[in-house]
């Protein structure tokens, strides 16, 4: 692989996307890895990201010179850079001058990674310190007003380093630095594809799970979809997935799951109709907090209930042990907690949460590897539909955190039918990937006075809440355009009888969370 060496900040996980997506397979590694751990990697090329460290601050992350003659190709990016700078005898220093955003950059030598570079060019800076003088060896290829050095290369050893990020897109010339880089300067060839990795996904769980049964729980997400679909390729006989209606889904979500997924990849499916017993456990209960962990309770006794038949069942049949429970782990969670390899034997995991003593799962993570761009790549490839594929994030407590106030079976159906218009409308004026989400709330407690025909009404307010986010840490209210919001609006207070007014939420994350509650 390419190792992407992390010097924090959240570059390192965009530079591992970028690598991938000139078609080199990549993986981040924390900077505290030594070089002898490293090239136990057998790296085809390394990365130095940028960080927020200065070089000589006390405690700044170090890179080991050695590094520099494993022959290995590398290049340093930003803090990357001047850690190469400075670990090979050039001079780094603090200019005075903070460049940050775009910066003008003059390249006086194209050499090898600024192959096809025009003489001048706008990047994206973010730092403090600077290269003055470059290593013995090296050619200075380009500089900008707060630094004398800002792109240098030493092609006879191979080693690359750059002030700016060409993995953002504001540097617009960026990605075409990196593929220079690996293409030109670590002559790798753009052979991997996310469609690898099924097959060598459906190896390593064959190889994983023996003969032994495999249990997944489905959400109807993207990412539980796309594992079970990747195990069911592997070991599909040994394979139940289990899906909780727990009552307070989206119209027409269980038939998704139920009908076409099904059809589409020929999983086992065991649907459990828990409505009842949700609706019973939530009766009564206001609080979002309260509710959230009712919802949460109540989702763990269901699913163990469902795991333990699953057992019974599995035990009947020859080798009939269920030994593994498959969840839709990705990338990002396996490099935010340490990049940790292997799997490890739980009792409980967060996403399905406690599971009793008597049932020792081992996890099988087949997208663990894989960012949430790649996981939708390897689902389409294994024909998972397009609607589970595409879906927008939905929280796991579903509608039942989108009624503010208490939850009952008539306002779950005002929820459906709003939020159904509200979904075909938006899919209808073709918003549904330039949107990241976008929340229907019933304000359930809240009634307001309306005219409609020649009468007075006393509905409720539906609120829309339609956000843009990368990552849904932080998100900012989508302008949507004013015609879908009216078609939206008109059609909900005509076919929904009990709302009779429809608000827009504008207010970004933060202050406001994406959802109400
Ligand atoms: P907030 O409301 O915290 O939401 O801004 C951030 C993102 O997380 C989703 N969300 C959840 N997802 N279980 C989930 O699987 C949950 O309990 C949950 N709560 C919020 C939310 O839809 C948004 O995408």
């Amino acid at each position: 692989p390419v190792l992407v060496v992390d010097f924090g900040a959240q570059y390192a996980q965009l530079i591992a996307r970028r690598v991938r997506e000139a078609n080199v397979y990549s993986e981040i590694v924390p900077h505290t890895a030594s070089v002898a751990d490293l090239l136990a990697k057998d790296p085809a090329a390394i990365i130095l990201s940028g960080g927020p460290s200065s070089v000589y601050a006390t405690g700044a992350p170090f890179v080991d010179p050695a590094l520099f003659e494993a022959g290995v190709p590398v290049l340093g990016i930003c803090y990357g850079f001047q850690a190469m700078a400075q670990a090979l005898g050039g001079t780094v220093a603090q200019t005075g001058r903070r460049e940050y955003g775009g910066t003008a950059v003059s390249v006086d030598a194209a050499g090898t990674v600024l192959a096809g570079s025009p003489e001048q060019q706008t990047v994206w800076m973010s730092h403090g310190d600077a290269v003055h003088a470059a290593p013995e060896g090296f050619q200075v290829l380009a500089t900008s007003e707060g630094s004398p050095v800002a792109a240098f290369e030493d092609p006879a050893r191979r080693l690359y380093g750059m002030q700016w990020h060409p993995e953002v897109r504001h540097s617009s010339l960026g990605q075409q630095a990196l593929e220079n880089f690996l293409y030109r300067g670590a002559g790798l060839a753009p052979d991997w594809n996310p469609g690898n990795v099924i097959a060598e996904q459906v190896e390593r769980i064959r190889a994983q799970v023996g003969d032994a049964q495999v249990i997944c729980g489905l959400s109807g997400g993207v990412d539980s979809s796309v594992a079970a679909a990747l195990v069911q390729k592997a070991v599909g006989e040994q394979l139940t997935c289990v899906f909780v209606d727990h009552g307070l889904l989206r119209s027409g979500e269980v038939e998704q799951v139920e009908k076409d997924f099904v059809a589409a990849t020929n999983v086992r499916l065991k649907v459990v109709d828990a409505r009842e017993r949700f609706l019973h456990a939530l009766a009564g209960h206001t609080d979002p907090e309260t509710k959230r962990k009712i919802i949460g309770r109540e989702f763990i006794r269901v699913f163990e209930d469902a795991a333990r038949e699953v057992v019974e069942e599995a035990g009947e049949h020859a080798g009939g042990e269920v030994r593994f429970l498959v969840q839709g782990t990705l990338y990002p969670d396996v490099v935010e907690s340490g990049g940790g390899e292997g799997a490890a034997n739980i009792k409980s995991h967060h996403n399905v949460g406690g599971l009793p003593d008597d049932l020792q799962f081992e996890l099988v993570e087949p997208l663990r590897t894989l960012f949430k761009d790649e996981v939708r790549a390897v689902g389409l490839e294994l024909g998972v539909p397009e609607g589970i594929v595409w879906r927008q994030p939905f929280p796991g407590p579903g509608l039942g955190i989108r009624i503010i106030g208490e939850v009952t079976r008539d306002r779950l159906e005002i929820l459906r039918a709003a939020d159904a218009i509200a979904r075909e409308e938006l899919t209808r004026a073709g918003l549904d990937r330039d949107i990241w989400q976008c929340p229907v709330v019933l304000l359930a407690d809240v009634r307001s006075v309306g005219v409609q025909g020649d009468g007075r009404t006393y509905g409720h307010p539906i609120v829309l809440r339609p956000v843009s986010s990368e990552d849904a840490m932080t998100a900012d209210w989508t302008r949507m355009p004013y015609d879908v919001l009216a078609t939206i609006s008109t059609r909900i207070t005509n076919e929904v009888p009990e709302v009779n007014r429809v608000v827009l939420d504008v207010t970004s994350k933060p202050p406001g969370t994406i959802e109400w509650e």
